[in-house]
């Protein structure tokens, strides 16, 4: 039963060490698809100056306008009134990044992709979190529709890792470039003169300060009225229309399956042509499990010399939701191999290095160490799941001796306490032995 004084803070939840699996088990096909693509990780700070999000992501998004979480400090470097916001995602901070260090003096394009929180003070609700992990992949300074088509790929590959990629259908769309829009949301706003009245409250602001978020509401009102308003295909020019064909060719010679879908816009003003979210098939775009598309104009945004770009950010909770709703376990490393179980100070001394040895060779030990009786050593031995228990009593010790049970099996037997060590390692097999070693080869970041 729940009790104590404090809680998380609203919209913010505890990753529980059932929920570290699945972070895990995603975490790691997201690094060995990322490196088979030659993806690189970077880790943008926490926290940025505001205007990299107000900039980079629009003024006007709900991200910056509602969600923001806005960083107070006590003090405030000298000649630096700077605002800081904790980020929202990854795709300005990255990008500022490429700018600060130079990116563009690297061989193109540079593919970088990171995973981590990010903090949106959004109403929480079921998939909607203040704190939540995304992972991000990047790819910058090239335009060319492979690229788009590639990363999708990417991110289709890691999707059938987990298991989840036959519960979700890729949306498609291609929104054109900056101009496009602006005409067409002239054109949408032409429409709506004299019709504002009908609209939501929520959406007639939207009208002002974002046309085309009218686009994908889920008001109903809004959509009655969109049907016979003008479409965004209308004014979307030649060129972009010529680069969506050509994507969806280069998708299709991939097997790469999606969904075209002409009303989706998405809620951040970098995008230019591509976009594209992952919906599941039972609630559709209420709780996209990932989203991302083209991004020309940002670089440029945030003062850098125009650079294209493409990129996808997976939400990591409704990823870890649609795993369980599709019955994957994530596999993990947490078992416990064996109990040790002693009696006596003698016994606890020569255990205490007996549980370090057994550990060193890649086995998971617990102890009880207490003062507990053994029959209550033992029950702790079941509730740790332990597969083998390792007695020492008194009597044992005298006799060199100690006792090995099968937790499963029931069975225990007496062997010679210095054969203790190579029993186990033979009965637990050489192979499952959680061995770790620090070399130059392999190196597996958090
Ligand atoms: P986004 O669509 O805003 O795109 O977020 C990507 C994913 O993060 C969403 O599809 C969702 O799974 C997860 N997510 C977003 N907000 C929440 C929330 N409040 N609670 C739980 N999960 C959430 C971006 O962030 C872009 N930066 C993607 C991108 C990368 N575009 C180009 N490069």
């Amino acid at each position: 039963m729940a009790s104590g004084t404090f809680r998380t803070p609203k919209g913010t939840s505890d990753v529980l060490p059932e929920d570290h699996q699945y972070q895990t088990y995603i975490k790691k096909a997201v690094r060995h698809r990322c490196r088979q693509a030659g993806f690189k990780r970077i880790d943008p700070p926490i926290f940025e100056k505001t205007s990299v999000f107000e900039r980079g992501i629009g003024q006007h998004t709900d991200i910056v306008e509602k969600e923001l979480f806005l960083v107070k400090s006590h003090h405030t470097d000298e000649g630096e009134p700077e605002e800081f916001a904790l980020r929202p995602e990854f795709t300005a901070g990255i990008c500022r990044s490429y700018i600060e260090h130079g990116m563009k003096q690297l061989p193109q394009p540079v593919e970088l992709y990171s995973i981590g929180p990010c903090f949106r003070h959004d109403r929480p609700q079921k998939g909607r979190y203040r704190q939540f992990h995304q992972f991000d992949l990047e790819v910058i300074g090239l335009h060319d529709a492979s690229l788009d088509a590639q990363l999708i790929h990417v991110i289709n590959k890691i999707f059938k890792d987990l298991r989840i990629y036959d519960r979700l259908t890729m949306q498609l769309n291609n929104i054109g470039t900056a101009q496009n829009r602006k005409d067409f949301v002239a054109a949408l706003k032409d429409y709506f003169i004299g019709k504002e009245r009908n609209l939501p409250e929520l959406d007639r602001t939207r009208l002002e300060t974002n046309p085309l978020r009218l686009l994908d509401s889920k008001e109903e009102d809004t959509q009655i009225l969109l049907k016979n308003a003008p479409t965004l295909d209308q004014f979307i020019d030649d060129e972009s229309k010529q680069y969506h064909e050509t994507l969806k060719e280069y998708l299709d010679a991939l097997g790469a399956t999606y969904e075209e879908n002409p009303y989706l816009v998405r809620g951040l003003d970098y995008y230019n042509q591509t976009v594209f979210e992952y919906w599941d098939n039972d609630t559709g775009g209420k709780n996209a499990v990932g989203g991302g598309g083209r991004y020309d104009p940002l670089i440029e945004m945030l003062g850098g010399e125009p650079t294209p770009g493409v990129g996808f950010a997976g939400g990591m909770e409704r990823i870890i939701y649609q795993m369980k709703q599709a019955g994957v376990q994530a596999p993990h490393k947490d078992q416990i191999d064996i109990f040790v179980a002693q009696l006596g100070p003698e016994a606890k001394k020569m255990c205490l290095l007996l549980i370090s040895q057994l550990r060193d060779l890649g086995i998971h030990t617990l102890g009880a160490l207490g003062e507990a009786s053994l029959k209550s050593q033992m029950r702790l031995a079941d509730k740790f799941q332990a597969k083998y228990t390792l007695l020492l009593g008194q009597m044992e010790v005298k006799a060199g001796t100690i006792i090995l049970r099968d937790m499963a099996a029931g069975k225990q037997q007496e062997i010679a306490f210095k054969e203790a060590v190579p029993t186990i390692v033979k009965l637990l097999g050489e192979d499952s032995l959680d061995t770790y070693t620090l070399n130059d080869k392999f190196e597996e970041e958090e």
